[in-house]
């Protein structure tokens, strides 16, 4: 079988990460990895294939742009290069631009596509990702479903129900992997001097969030009056913002601002940190697998099994709430009845349900 994936940002990279693993124990896959380079900081990108010994992959340089150049540059960029390989299937995973990109080139070519993390809905069609992730689960030929909400989703849309696979979600398998790893290689507590629970872990991204002047600084001041220290890896997006609106000043000592982590670190300090401040759909359920209590700065979510189960709550950008929550879920207790809570997510074992479900379709 020749296989496509196409990525381009870093949670794909992550996530795609037991995928590749075990198909390259697979002699009858022949895989093309490409990475449009929606990312291209070594921060987002090049260390990722390092700590994730990710093989060499087809890097077609895309990078930045408004989203119809970015979805577009990366469309003709990926089409050239299935042409070329001229795949059985290809893979895309998850909501970005590029995973739009791979889906249109494949289909366009009469090329089966399939759909990691298929099904997902946050309801919220101003969100750039809910438009790709409804486009995708509709080109697609092979749903890989992570939950049953999202079965339920891809159904209510008339998606035939031998297209889905109910696999579980692939971030299980990259954060318990890495954990693992993470717990003998990192040496970011030491690195920041910090002790596990004195500090809130905080990343902020999306563009509802950091485009907008007013709340981005609704954010910066919610931080500022947190009890706890925070350490803030800053996304590229949001520290372009940060300089323009002139609120990196305003953070102030409490906060350690740091670059884009790698994984061992972040998860890490995941782990180890009193509660997260975030608005990335991966942390949310990286929280939940890693047992931390988790704050999401929307007001809506794609994951509703982590509000339902308590392991997280959405604030929106409402300063008030964001503090009142933070310390809430900060104490012992709190962390106590984490332990108690079941993943909805599955047990790490995606990658080879998904592994299976393709090999199968060659039957
Ligand atoms: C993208 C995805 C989002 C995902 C996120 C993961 C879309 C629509 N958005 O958002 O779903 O959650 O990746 O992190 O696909 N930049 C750099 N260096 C880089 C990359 C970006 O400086 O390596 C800056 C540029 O100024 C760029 C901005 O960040 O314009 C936004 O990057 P972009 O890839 O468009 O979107 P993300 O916010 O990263
Ligand atoms: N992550 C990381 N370093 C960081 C911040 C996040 O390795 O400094 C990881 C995090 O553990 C998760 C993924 O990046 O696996 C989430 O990426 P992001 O928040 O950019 O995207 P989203 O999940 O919202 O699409």
């Amino acid at each position: 079988m020749k296989l496509s994936i196409v990525v381009g940002t870093r949670p794909q990279l992550i996530k795609i990460s037991p995928l590749i693993r075990r198909i390259e124990k697979e002699r009858d896959i022949r895989l093309q990895f490409i990475d449009t380079g929606q990312h291209y900081d070594y921060e987002l990108n090049k260390t990722f294939y390092d700590e994730l010994r990710l093989p060499a992959s087809e890097f077609l340089d895309i990078g930045s742009g408004t989203p119809g150049e970015q979805t577009g540059n990366a469309l003709i960029a990926v089409e050239r290069e299935i042409i070329k390989f001229n795949p059985d299937l290809a893979l895309v995973i998850g909501d970005t631009n590029s995973a739009l990109a791979g889906a249109l080139a494949a289909v366009k070519q009469k090329i089966p596509v399939g759909h990691i993390e298929a099904g997902l809905r946050s309801f919220d069609r101003r969100m750039p990702e809910e438009i790709n992730r409804i486009i995708v689960d509709h080109v697609s030929d092979h749903l890989f479903a992570p939950t049953k909400n999202a079965v339920n989703n891809l159904m209510r849309e008339g998606i035939p129900k031998d297209k889905i696979f109910f696999t579980h979600d692939i971030t299980v398998d990259a954060c318990l992997e890495n954990y693992e790893i993470a717990k003998e290689k990192s040496k970011i507590l030491e690195k920041l001097n910090i002790n596990p629970r004195d500090y809130v872990l905080v990343t902020a991204h999306r563009q509802e969030n950091v485009d907008d002047k007013r709340n981005l600084e609704k954010l910066v001041n919610a931080l500022t009056k947190l009890e706890k220290p925070t350490i803030f890896p800053v996304h590229p997006r949001t520290l372009k913002n940060m300089k323009a609106f002139s609120l990196l000043e305003k953070l102030g000592k409490n906060c350690t601002l740091t670059k884009p982590l790698g994984y061992f670190d972040f998860l890490m300090l995941l782990k180890n940190a009193a509660c997260v401040v975030t608005d990335s759909g991966g942390v949310q359920k990286e929280a939940l697998i890693l047992k931390t209590p988790c704050v999401t700065i929307r007001t809506t979510t794609e994951w509703p099994e982590t509000i339902k189960l308590n392991a997280n709550v959405l604030v929106g950008l409402d300063g008030k709430r964001i503090i009142n929550e933070v310390n809430r879920r900060s104490n012992n207790e709190f962390h106590r009845a984490m332990e108690d809570i079941k993943s909805p997510y599955g047990e790490g074992k995606t990658s080879e349900s998904i592994l299976d479900a393709i090999l199968g379709l060659q039957q």
